[in-house]
């Protein structure tokens, strides 16, 4: 078997970013003291981030792409009679498992960040859109920041106990390929990263993020009083 590029420059760096950004995201909020401000920043650049995925997951080389590794339930099932057989052909790109994974994870992760933008830390913080809602939509953004944090931490466990399977049980390791990008495989890999595509597409999702976050919410309307 050769070793070919099978994960892209953009994904590669799209995951260590995201592992960065989720730890930096965690320790604002639980560890640190006055680092809100951060945990504002880090969260919009989270945003970025998922956009950026699900747009890759369109327009990104093969394995980037969610029709390459987004499969119905009778491919997840036959992938889960192989679990147990050491020698079973490994994938190329996601498994149809780890497949469901990734989408799992960028949707706790998108309703993690989405949510935070209605939050206040109760002292001098108020995301972007906290007052353009009603107090009980901001009841409900606080309860899912709150409590959709848990699930990702489980679906994150969960993650990192695959990889860690597939490398004792199976002998198989999955994390220099998502450092490096390549794989020994009998597949064909992929002919370029798309780098010129993915510095548009970056462009634009920061472009968006950046409306989004500081142009298009109105100030709050200052009325004199303190609350
Ligand atoms: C905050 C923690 C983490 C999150 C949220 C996370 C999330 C993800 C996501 C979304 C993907 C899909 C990549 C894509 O197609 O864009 C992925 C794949 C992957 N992650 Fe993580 N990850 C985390 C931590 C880790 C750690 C600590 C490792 C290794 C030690 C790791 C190793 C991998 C590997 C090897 C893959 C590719 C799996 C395969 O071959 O199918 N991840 N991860
Ligand atoms: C994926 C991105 C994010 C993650 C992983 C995350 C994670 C967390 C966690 C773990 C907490 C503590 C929750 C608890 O104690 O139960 C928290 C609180 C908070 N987050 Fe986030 N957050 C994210 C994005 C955001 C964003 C974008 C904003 C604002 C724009 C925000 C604003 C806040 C605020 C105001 C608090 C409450 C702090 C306090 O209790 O004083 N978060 N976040």
């Amino acid at each position: 078997m050769e070793k070919r590029l099978i994960w892209d420059l953009p994904t590669r760096l799209f995951h260590w970013l995201l592992v960065a950004s989720l730890t930096i995201q965690y320790a604002t909020a639980e560890w640190m003291d006055d680092a809100m401000q951060w945990h504002f920043y880090v969260g919009y650049f989270t945003i970025g981030l998922v956009l950026f995925r699900i747009i890759w997951g369109f327009i990104g080389p093969e394995h980037a792409r969610f029709r390459h590794f987004l499969k119905g339930p009778g491919a997840i099932a036959s992938y889960f009679r192989t679990l147990p057989d050491k020698h079973a052909a490994a994938h190329t790109g996601h498994n149809p498992l780890g497949g469901v994974f990734v989408v799992v994870m960028l949707l706790l992760i998108a309703v993690q960040a989405v949510s935070g933008l209605f939050m206040t830390d109760d002292v001098f913080l108020d995301g972007p859109y906290r007052h353009l809602v009603s107090s009980e939509t901001q009841d409900l953004m606080n309860t899912l920041h709150h409590q959709v944090i848990n699930a990702l931490l489980l679906v994150i466990a969960l993650h990192i106990a695959a990889i860690a399977f597939y490398a004792i049980y199976k002998k198989q390791s999955l994390t220099p390929p998502m450092i490096h990008g390549k794989k020994a495989t009998n597949s064909p890999g992929i002919s370029s990263s798309r780098l010129l595509l993915a510095v548009i597409v970056i462009a634009i999702v920061a472009a968006i993020v950046y409306a989004g976050v500081e142009v298009l919410p109105p100030e709050p309307v200052d009325d004199g009083f303190y609350y």
